[in-house]
């Protein structure tokens, strides 16, 4: 058992090499007005992968430039663990072809490595992360860190309503002891119950009840905002310098983040001050029904929306975390480690000292659970953040017109046979390279 801090010690993102522009080319393809997708959802472009590439390529690529930027070798990684929901095998786990992939570049390998594949939509990429910080603490890693990568291609069906979302790329994370960008809390909060909101049942596109899983994420985040005070404490807005969600777009951080506000807020300083203006929160011992109840819940959410101090919290704290998704859309697993990327690329840009800061990390994954923590910037934040190249890599992406992202779609459509040729030209990365006699797939280093 150790007690040293835990947490995460480097980041990596690596996009899928195209862009899909939501405003310009997708709503008047759709004959939808431009302004449901940059006002209502919040998204720009969806990011989405050239036809060689794929969540191995994707995860590979960013654990690969994490480990030399970080100048590891296989021996210093013990543990895989990829979380995805668009696995492509119902036995093989991603992360041994990731690690087949790594092998083809460094010296050694990860024979020695555990490797797994974590499963539970969208938090599967937060549960890995917790995975990894138990075999640490557990004081089973014999000094080695754990790589976590969360990868996926958000794809729906065609004219699903949730193609307006989709997205593609991964997120690769080093977890290990003394990390030099944020250390974890022990204490987390849950709020997980059987629901049917988004699901994949031996299908490739999931099949989606998106106004549902709008209102299971509110459900489950406030059960685990409680459930976190529980053991860490009650929150005070004022506590925490970001607070990256799990953004499936942009516009339903923005409704949950009232929410959030509203619940921290109850019995401060905060509500009290408001009073004067709107009056403090409805109580449900002062109601006759839950209708009413919530009837008046609502108004006051309302008013508290179009307050000063509400705004100033919310543009401090949730919109820089906001930046990136809208500009990629949504990566599944790796959206909440996208918001974190996002959030202190902000400060960081801003010139900010955030080591010692904290943020409030909200996960969630449809079916569903979300989880509550806490997270501390370390001293090396700013060198971790510096050291990303993400910017460069979505002013790269080749810009699709529509006839071109409809190729897209269908090369990456298992039902489809198709013929269609990349849109870029690989240059450092990993490739998939066709398929081995079982059916696996191939991938290749590409100079
Ligand atoms: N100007 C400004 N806003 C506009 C607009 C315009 N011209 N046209 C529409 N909007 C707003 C709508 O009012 C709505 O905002 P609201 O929710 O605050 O009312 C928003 O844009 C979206 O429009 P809507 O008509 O509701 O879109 P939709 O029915 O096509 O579906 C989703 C939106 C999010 C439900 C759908 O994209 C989806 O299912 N996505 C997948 C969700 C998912 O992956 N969930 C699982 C993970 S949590």
């Amino acid at each position: 058992m150790t007690d040293t801090a835990v947490g995460i010690d480097a980041i990596e993102i690596h996009a899928g090499k195209l862009k899909l522009d939501l405003p310009e080319t997708f709503a008047p393809a759709m004959g939808d007005d431009p302004g449901k997708y940059t006002e209502g959802l919040g998204l720009y472009a969806s990011s989405l992968p050239d036809t060689y590439e794929d969540i191995v390529t994707m995860g590979a690529n960013a654990a690969h430039r994490l480990m030399e930027r970080k100048g590891l070798e296989p021996a210093h990684v013990g543990r895989i663990d990829v979380a995805t929901e668009s696995a492509f095998d119902h036995s093989k786990p991603v992360s041994t072809y990731i690690a087949g992939c790594l092998e083809q570049v460094f010296d050694g390998d990860f024979h020695h490595a555990n490797k797994g594949e974590r499963k539970f939509a969208c938090v599967a990429g937060t549960q890995s992360i917790d995975d990894a910080y138990n075999w640490i603490r557990a004081g089973r890693h014999r000094g080695r860190a754990a790589l976590v990568v969360a990868t996926d291609t958000a794809l729906y069906a065609r004219d699903d309503p949730g193609e307006a979302t989709q997205g593609a790329g991964a997120v690769a994370m080093l977890i290990d002891e003394d990390p030099d960008l944020v250390e974890l809390s022990t204490e987390q909060g849950y709020g997980s119950a059987d629901e049917t909101d988004f699901l994949k049942p031996q299908q490739q596109f999931p099949s989606v009840d998106g106004k549902r899983s709008m209102a299971v994420y509110l459900a489950r985040m406030r059960e685990a905002l409680v459930d976190y005070e529980s053991v860490g404490g009650n929150i005070h807005p004022e506590d925490f310098r970001l607070g990256p969600f799990h953004t499936p777009f942009p516009g339903m951080v923005r409704k949950a983040g009232v929410l959030a506000y509203r619940h921290i807020t109850r019995d401060t300083d905060i509500e009290a001050e408001l009073a004067d203006g709107i009056g403090r929160q409805p109580r449900p011992e002062a109601f006759d029904d839950d209708g009413a109840y919530m009837d008046a819940l609502g108004e006051y959410t309302d008013a508290l929306k179009e307050t000063d101090r509400y705004r100033e919290w919310y543009d401090d704290t949730i919109d820089p975390t906001l930046d990136l998704s809208r500009e990629v859309g949504n990566w599944y697993t790796g959206s909440v480690h996208v918001a974190r990327v996002s959030g202190l690329a902000a400060l960081a840009e801003a010139g900010e000292a955030a080591a010692g800061e904290r943020l409030l990390v909200g996960s969630y994954g449809s079916g569903a659970q979300a989880e509550i923590h806490v997270e501390t910037v370390q001293d090396g934040w700013l060198e971790e953040i510096d050291a990303l190249n993400v910017g460069y890599q979505l002013a790269s992406r080749y810009d699709l017109s529509f006839p071109e992202y409809e190729d897209v779609h269908d090369a990456h459509n298992f039902d489809e046979e198709t013929g269609v040729e990349e849109f870029t030209a690989p240059d450092g990365e990993f490739v998939f390279d066709g398929w081995g006699r079982m059916g696996e797939r191939k991938y290749r280093y590409v100079e």
